[in-house]
């Protein structure tokens, strides 16, 4: 069974709450692929991923200094996180689905506690307690034409099959 959002996970924002939903369906993507051993679907799956990531930690930054949450660790953590995917995503790759099952339940784990535990738990939680005094559906006005949406919202990105062409700038 792959990872479930539910409201435990909550941020206290829309948007991030609902980038967390689409990159949880993406991260149960990549698993999927792991399982299956499709070296060159799950190579989509992670490039899929990892240029949502992107968009996602811009958002949350912009989210986050419009709140003046102090966002220079987060910053940190981000970039390290996103080498951690690359790191997974490389040594998966580099076996071209050739893997052992041992190997399989260590990449899934590996990507669940990525995700759930050390994003969403002990890093986004931190700015919990600053959101929650801004409206849920709070998104910062920086320019004209922005307000009210995020950059690259990610309500489609339930699968990696097929193309993408939503602007993501993924080549898949
Ligand atoms: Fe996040």
């Amino acid at each position: 069974m792959g990872l479930i959002w539910t409201n435990k996970l909550s941020v206290g924002n829309a948007i991030i709450d609902s980038e967390h939903r689409n990159l949880i369906s993406m991260v149960n993507d990549v698993s999927h692929e792991i399982k299956i051993g499709d070296g060159s679907a799950l190579l989509q799956a992670f490039k899929l991923l990892e240029n949502w990531l992107r968009v996602h930690f811009v958002n949350e930054e912009k989210i986050a200094r419009a709140v003046k949450f102090p966002f220079e660790q987060h910053k940190l953590a981000q970039q390290h996180s996103l080498k951690e995917l690359r790191y997974m995503k490389n040594e998966l790759v580099a076996k071209d689905g050739v893997w052992s099952d041992s190997a399989v339940a260590h990449f899934t784990h590996s990507l669940k506690n990525w995700m759930v535990d050390e994003h969403i738990i002990k890093l986004d939680m931190l700015m919990k307690p600053v959101l929650q005094n801004y409206d849920y559906n709070f998104w910062p006005n920086y320019k004209d034409g922005e307000a009210g949406h995020a950059a690259g919202a990610a309500e489609t990105h339930t699968s990696s099959a097929g193309g993408c062409g939503c602007g993501c700038g993924c080549d898949s």
